[in-house]
């Protein structure tokens, strides 16, 4: 077998052998096929697209390539859940301790931002102490003493998909179902939960930007996870509008201890507590009330030990951006669109994400939202606060900003479109 006849085979719409997929994904893995070689052929298999047949032995092939993980001597079902990936997304920072608070445990593999979207990670490692890398032991330990634990993928889980995911990242083929799908569940199914709820989102904020690509993209992930026996749902959920009021990392944390005291934006609230219902029913709880554990304090209580277990303290400052800059409304109205990709784009500039994976991201940076959809402004009032410790950057995220909202006159009868658009599995 060789790189080259793998590459023309895919380059000529034929569909490849799982003899083909086993070994050029080993190959790549160990360093004999070049990374030039690979990016030639997630070019191809951008362009030219996989059948289901070949995701799903591209997808073991990957799992293959390391090590598996294996959550059966704890004494509770697991269930993890993976976003698609979105502006202001900060859910999962409520989600794993509201879930674990309702009997399930919550090994959460996260990742960090790269270009306008956010990464979990990120926004953790706004909290003091916070570490983000633990060993598998320590991963275990956090879980069985706390019932969650949010940290990166160790080296071992899924080794070619790192490698693939950064090669993607720079060779404008990110954008592919078959490669994300085959990405995302490779992870997922390696890391060993019994049960996987999947945040597909569709909209300008997201990789798919309109929901019939997004629902294929769950229809596939769905199958995946199914046939490795994974109990696999997915929510098709909308990312025209950032979620919540923040986007940008301590912000974002911020946002989420409020819902975790009980208070927060109304659609944040409301996707954690339909993904947390989701994730407890996949793991044979049905009867665990999430909505209880976010008014009783329970859920709170599990975030308060899953950070101080992982070297955070949960009553410390968090950071706050040493520069502000007010955005106003133009006119009076009511607020009928405000682009997710636009705002992701200004966090991003202000210093909330990164270009490179090696660059440091601003703790404090990001934008703050005070009207969203469905909101009425006076002419004058607070649009955005735009947040960072480098104010040269205002002028960039200005320019991202320019036309990502749009006002009609009170009384127009705007209705936002619904947060959850599907359920597929
Ligand atoms: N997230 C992943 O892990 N992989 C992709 O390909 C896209 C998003």
């Amino acid at each position: 077998m060789d790189a080259i006849s793998v590459i023309r085979a895919k380059r000529d719409r034929q569909e490849l052998t799982g003899e083909q997929i086993d070994w050029i994904i080993d190959a790549y893995t160990r360093g004999v096929v070049a990374d030039e070689q690979m990016a030639a052929l997630a070019m191809a298999v951008y362009l030219n697209g996989m059948t289901r047949a070949e995701i799903s032995r591209w997808t073991a092939a990957m799992i293959a390539s390391g090590e598996r993980m294996d959550f059966g001597a704890l004494d509770r079902p697991t269930a993890d859940k993976h976003s698609t990936g979105g502006v202001g997304d900060k859910i999962t920072l409520p989600l794993a301790p509201l879930v674990a608070a309702c009997g399930a445990a919550v090994p959460q593999l996260s990742g960090r931002g790269l270009g306008h979207t956010g990464g979990t990670l990120d926004k953790l490692e706004s909290v003091p102490g916070w570490r983000a890398s633990l060993s598998n032991a320590e991963m275990m330990d956090v879980l069985r003493d706390v019932g969650s634990v949010v940290c990166a993928a160790g080296e071992g889980l899924a080794p070619a998909d790192k490698r693939l995911y950064a090669l993607r990242d720079v060779t404008g083929t990110v954008e592919s179902l078959p490669l994300i799908a085959s990405s995302i569940m490779s992870k997922k199914i390696a890391e060993g939960t019994g049960a996987l709820v999947l945040d597909v989102k569709a909209g300008s904020g997201a990789f798919m930007k309109n929901a019939d690509d997004a629902r294929e993209l769950a229809a596939t992930m769905v199958e995946l996870g199914t046939d490795h026996g994974v109990r696999t749902v997915a929510l098709l959920t909308d990312m025209d509008t950032p979620l919540g009021r923040t986007a940008g990392n301590a912000l974002e944390v911020r946002e989420s201890v409020e819902v975790l005291a009980g208070g927060g934006p109304a659609d944040v609230v409301e996707l954690t507590v339909a993904l947390a219902r989701e994730m407890l029913d996949a793991a044979g709880l049905p009867d665990a009330d999430p909505a209880k554990a976010l008014a009783d304090g329970s859920a709170m209580d599990v975030w308060r030990r899953m950070i101080t277990a992982q070297g955070g303290d949960p009553d410390a400052q968090l950071p706050r951006a040493r520069e502000q800059h007010v955005v106003t409304a133009p006119a009076s109205g009511v607020v009928t669109r405000l682009d997710a990709y636009a705002v992701g784009l200004a966090a991003w500039r202000l210093g909330a994400g990164r270009a490179r994976k090696e660059d440091p991201v601003q703790a404090g940076a990001g934008v703050e939202i005070h009207a969203r959809p469905g909101d009425h402004v006076t002419a004058g009032a607070p649009l955005l606060t735009l947040h960072t410790d480098t104010p040269d950057t205002f002028a960039y995220a200005q320019a991202a900003l320019e036309g990502a909202w749009e006002l009609a006159p009170a009384g127009s009868g705007f209705r936002p479109r619904p947060l959850i658009l599907d359920r597929i599995g």
